[in-house]
């Protein structure tokens, strides 16, 4: 699609008419959200579009692949943009292939989907402002707030909601892009990602190795990174907010040490890979969150508030608060020894938790909040999704991790989950039924949205 999408679309009609369901419009499936600025909630009429990165990519007059299973086709794609010129990204049936479902203001994603041509594993979706734009948001001064429902998120899964620093138009015009965020191209994130197939309109094609784990993915020579402002990685047993940082300004493509994955050497590249984490449970309060937990019990559905206080560029602290039941929820409070009993993201709270746990504070040194605030000012996309671990099998999140470490050394605890949980083949095998809803999205001054 990278290249001639148009070409590729009066083809596909064409073809079409020939050969029925081979071929697939992109029709953005709708959902509503609330924009309450100014003292009152209005509905918006949004979308939301698949990541470039789960479409079948193929030769543009043709069906054969340019990517199969998780490599690719070295005929098309001898190099990045050669590939980019001879490979399209479809369309996608977005229920039918993908897991997504959305009905007015609730998004709906399916971790397992059986289709015709296989099975589909996670998803990842971004909102839409129109059928060629990413909605941006500059959340400074402002309240994100939306409902979710985990209680189909069992351990090892994430039902994400997050922002990131993408490119409005999807990198629209870079290079061979020519699907641009009709197609959901243009991802990064402060993991510096290299499973993405195609990075600034070029195939990912160099270096890349097929994932020994995963039968879809695989990794290339580079990756793509941004800041990113996680506001939910959770699922039923455990939940995480968090900031993380980069040097650089929008979409990085980076390559070798700057990707700070060398060696297995998370540090030292143009990305806080770590974040500054708010972990419930990590922080010292084991009770606060999980099935029947005493404040927000993950059997129900909640409303979860974040609160980005500050002005203009400026970002100096980072709230949150629940609602379930009728009930407003204060944040959990720190419990860790030696550390203030703090209720919100701070860089003082950065600092000294990480001192506690005997983690490099990575988040300062690239920017700290004042980085954030900065790209959160420059405008970030919403990013939702589903996925599961096959490097880490999510014990950063619901487990203790690292596993070889002595859990009770402070900050290796996460959650209850068992510590061999997690193993993507085995949630996808037990629990195939997983999905994560979010619903009630809500962008607005403080205290406007709950
Ligand atoms: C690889 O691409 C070539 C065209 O460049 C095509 O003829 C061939 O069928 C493709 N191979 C597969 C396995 O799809």
């Amino acid at each position: 699609m990278y290249q001639r999408v148009a070409l590729f679309s009066a083809l596909a009609a064409l073809a079409r008419a020939q050969q029925a369901g081979d071929q697939q419009d992109e029709t953005h499936p709708s959902l509503t959200w609330q924009d309450c600025s100014g003292g009152s909630c209005s509905d918006v009429s949004g979308t939301v579009v698949l990541d470039s990165n789960w479409r079948w990519t193929h030769i543009i007059d043709g069906y054969e692949n340019c990517y199969e299973g998780n490599e690719w086709n070295t005929t098309a794609c001898p190099d990045g943009a050669t590939c980019a010129e001879n490979c399209a990204i479809e369309g996608a049936d977005y229920s039918g292939t993908y897991g997504v479902t959305t009905s007015g203001g609730e998004l709906t994603i399916n971790l397992v989907t059986e289709h015709e041509y296989g099975t589909n594993i996670g998803a990842r979706v971004y909102l839409m402002e129109d059928d060629s734009n990413y909605q941006m948001f500059n959340l400074i001064g402002k309240e994100f707030t939306f409902d979710v429902d985990v209680s189909n998120v069992p351990c090892g899964v994430n039902g994400a909601l997050y922002f990131v620093e993408m490119p409005q138009d999807g990198g629209m015009g870079v290079n061979g892009n020519n699907a641009g965020a009709a197609y959901g191209t243009g991802y990064c994130d402060a993991q510096c990602p290299h499973d993405i197939k195609f990075i600034d309109g070029e195939a990912n094609v160099e270096g890349w190795e097929p994932s020994e784990g995963d039968e879809n993915a695989g990794t290339g020579q580079y990756g793509t990174c941004c800041q990113e402002m996680d506001i939910w990685e959770a699922n039923s047993m455990g939940a995480a907010y968090t900031p993380h940082t980069c040097t650089t300004e929008g979409l990085y493509r980076c390559e070798g040490a700057e990707c700070s994955d060398v060696d297995g050497d998370r540090y030292g590249g143009v990305c806080d890979k770590d974040g500054c984490d708010y972990s419930h449970y990590r922080l010292g309060d084991r009770e606060y969150y999980g099935p029947g937990g005493t404040s927000v019990d993950t059997n129900e559905p909640f409303t979860v508030v974040t609160q980005f206080l500050g002005s203009g560029s400026d970002l100096t602290e980072i709230r949150r608060k629940y609602v379930q039941g009728g009930q407003v929820i204060e944040n959990s409070v720190v419990n860790v020894e030696g550390v203030e009993a703090y209720d919100s993201i701070t860089d003082q709270f950065c600092e000294d938790y990480k001192e506690a746990f005997g983690d490099p504070n990575e988040f300062a040194e690239l920017g700290g909040l004042s980085g954030m605030g900065a790209s959160l000012a420059r405008g970030h996309v919403l990013v939702m999704s589903i996925w599961v671990d096959f490097y880490a099998h999510m014990l950063w999140l619901d487990s203790s991790y690292p596993t070889d470490a002595d859990p009770e050394q402070p900050g290796i605890a996460r959650g209850d989950c068992p510590t061999d949980s997690g193993v993507p083949e085995d949630v996808i095998a037990n629990q195939p039924d997983s999905n994560v809803k979010f619903s009630n999205i809500k962008f607005g001054d403080i205290d406007s949205t709950y």
